[in-house]
Formats: structure tokens, sequence, C-alpha cells
């Protein structure tokens, strides 16, 4: 056994609330595509707990929280009775492992088309305005977005509820807590950013108008589950699908802010570093004064390896790192970090294709003799 200590800050242990954590190394949100009919599937039950370590944090990929939420093929719900039975040995096989398992609930807003919403209806955003259709990860394909239908006023609770009740339904899969999406362009940052936000009642115009529709799914999730099962996911550097901000700092803070009212477990942000979702660019900005401002557990994200986590832990930058590429290729990465021991590559022509095996359970473990 190689002898670890203070040089490994991520292989140290954290309290986050009631969970006590043996390490800093957190499973990102990764969606996978290979939940068939919005349904998960057993194969997950086999990636979730190899991606498990006693006392590690994992959260679970982007999870539709209502039949309008989905945008992507093959993407997992929990509005369903089925889709919450269907979790249920995924979330105890992580528990058996001794992980703590947390949802990524989400709505996609305009990132849609009609061929994935009820009755061939347009998607629901904060806006009208379409989406310019983008390049798929595979860099050959096309998404075609169908031009949004902007929700009334009166239709937000309706939304709001949807959150709730996915929370509740999460609950009752044995999932530890939830995480909202309210990052990377889907609906809640469409509400949040002023490039797509144009509204013109109580939710939109000033800061505190865009950032009320999130704010008001923060408080029902909480309300309904308590806000120690609760994180969020911001990204306000982003301009992924669209969905840029003036302002992203002030955004930023009005929301690492705004979250301390209600008392949430977790903030989990973005680096500004990453402006789309896979790819690093060079940035000015830095999440500390949002790190600063917050008063719970702040997980950052977004092109960390070893040494930056090791470095942002040690620096205070953040309590927690969530790693997606290097773990999702990586299924034992925090003992690879603890060993300082050689990566698998991720492979990106997998990352989406709907295989039940291939990219998904088939990278290998670090060989040991131990
Ligand atoms: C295959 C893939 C799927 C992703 N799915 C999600 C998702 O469901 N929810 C989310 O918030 N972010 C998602 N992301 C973003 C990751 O959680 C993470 O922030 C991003 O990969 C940057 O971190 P990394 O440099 O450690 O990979 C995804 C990224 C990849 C590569």
């Amino acid at each position: 056994m190689a002898a670890q200590g203070p040089s490994s800050p991520l292989l140290t242990p954290y309290k986050m609330g009631k969970f006590n954590l043996s390490h800093r190394v957190v499973l990102a949100p990764l969606t996978r595509q290979r939940s068939y009919g919005n349904v998960p599937q057993p194969h997950a039950i086999l990636y979730y707990s190899q991606r498990t370590s006693n006392g590690g944090l994992l959260i679970a990929e982007a999870t539709g929280v209502s039949d309008t939420a989905q945008g992507y093929p093959d993407t997992p719900g929990i509005w369903t009775k089925e889709q919450v039975e269907a979790w249920k040995p995924i979330v105890d096989a992580v528990h058996a492992k001794g992980g703590v398992f947390f949802c990524q609930i989400w709505h996609v807003g305009r990132v849609s088309n009609s061929g994935y919403q009820p009755n061939g209806q347009a998607p629901i955003s904060s806006s009208d305005k379409p989406l310019t259709p983008q390049l798929r990860s595979n860099g050959i394909d096309v998404a075609e977005f169908t031009p949004p239908r902007r929700l009334r006023t009166d239709e937000i609770p309706q939304i709001v509820n949807d959150f709730r009740l996915a929370a509740r339904n999460a609950i009752e899969a044995g999932f530890d807590g939830v995480e909202i999406h309210g990052a990377h362009g889907y609906l809640l940052d469409q509400f949040m950013k002023d490039q797509v936000n144009d509204r013109t009642d109580e939710y939109g115009g000033s800061l505190e108008n865009r950032c009320r529709f999130a704010l008001e799914v923060v408080e029902a999730v909480a309300n309904e589950i308590g806000a120690d099962k609760v994180g969020i996911r911001l990204s306000p550097f982003a301009n992924y699908m669209e969905s840029g901000d003036s302002d992203p700092k002030a955004l930023g803070l009005y929301m690492a802010n705004s979250l301390n009212k209600y008392g949430i477990l977790y903030c989990h942000m973005v680096e500004p570093r990453m402006r789309t979702v896979g790819e690093k660019c060079a940035c000015p900005h830095s999440l500390v004064p949002m790190r600063k401002a917050f008063n719970g557990t702040f997980i950052a994200a977004g092109g960390f390896d070893r040494e930056d986590g090791n470095n942002a832990v040690a620096e205070g930058r953040a309590d927690l790192i969530a790693f997606g590429r290097w773990f999702l290729a990586n299924p034992d990465l925090p003992k690879r970090f603890e060993l300082n021991a050689p990566l698998n590559k991720y492979n990106r022509e997998t990352f989406y294709v709907s295989d039940p095996v291939i990219g998904y359970t088939d990278y290998p473990f670090l060989e040991t003799t131990a």
C-alpha cells in the first residue's frame, strides 16, 4: 500500500451535513443515454456500483422531472412509478458499497424538439427564442430544436411542482438527496441568463426576477425533502446552448447569497473555464467569490485533474471536486488518485452510444495485488 497523507487533500475526509464522506472525489453527473424509453436499466447497477467507494459521493446523470423535460434519446426520468422502481436497485447497489448517492433532477426547456414532447407539442422555455441547430458531440450529427413556447406566468407553479414531485420520488427511490440542475443552458438557466430570458413579468428583467424561478424550485424542493438533502448545480459563466449572461459574476454571487436563505446542503458550480460542457478555455475568472459567499458545502467541477483538484482543496477553493470524464473512464478514480496511478483515457465516441457495456462498464480497474 502506498503511504498517502497530507499530500493528497482530495483523499481527506469531509463531513457534508450529516454525510461522512471519506474523500473529496465526487462523481460528476454524466448523461449516458442508456436508459431506454426514459427508464433506468439494470446495466446502470453495475455502472454506478463500479464507481462507488465507501464514503464517496456520486451524483446521478441528469434525470427528467416530467414528460416535457426530455431533449435527448434514452435519458432517465423520475416522474413515473416504473422509473422510481427501476432506480431502486441501482441506488441499493451504491448504498451496499457505502456510497452517498444524489439524483440530478432536470428539465431541458428549449433544448428539445417536438419529437421528445408529449403530443408533439413545442418545448417550453422562458422565451420563445429558438435555439440554432447544434453540432452533436460526435462532431457529425446536428441536433435540431423546435422553437419553444414561452411559459405563461400562471404555468410556472406547475413546473416548480414537477421538480418538487421528482425530488419526492428520488427520496422514494432511496436516493440520499437531489441536485437541482440549474446549469448548462437548460430550463432553469434559460430563466437566469439574460441572453435567453426576455420576459416582462416578475420572472424576467432584473437579476432578482430572472433568478426567481430557480429559487422557487429550491424552496419547494427543500420544503418537500429537507434542505439538508438538497444541492444545486450552476454554471453562471458558461454560454452552452446559447445561454450566456452579460454579468456572470453578479449572477453567481446573487445565487450563492440567495441560496443561503434556504440553508441547502451544497452548491455545485462549474468552473468559468468550461464555457461549453466538455472543453476547457483560458479564463481570468474564478469561483472564489461565490465559494466565499455560500455557507454550505461548495463543489467545483470542470477540467480538474488530480493535481489541480488537490490544489483547489488545499487552497480552500472548494470542499469537494466533481470529476466527469476522468471518472467516466476510471471507475476506481479515488483509488488511482490515492496511489497516483496512471489513468485510462476516455473515449468520446462511446460517451452517448446506447450500448449497455461498451464505453460504459468496460473501462478497466487498476490491477492491484494488494
Ligand atoms: C458524457 C458527458 C455527460 C454529461 N452529462 C451531464 C449531466 O447529465 N449533467 C450535468 O450537469 N453535466 C453533465 N456533464 C458535464 C460534467 O458533469 C462535467 O461538468 C464536465 O464533464 C466537465 O468536467 P470534467 O472536465 O471533469 O469532465 C456531462 C459531461 C460529459 C462529458
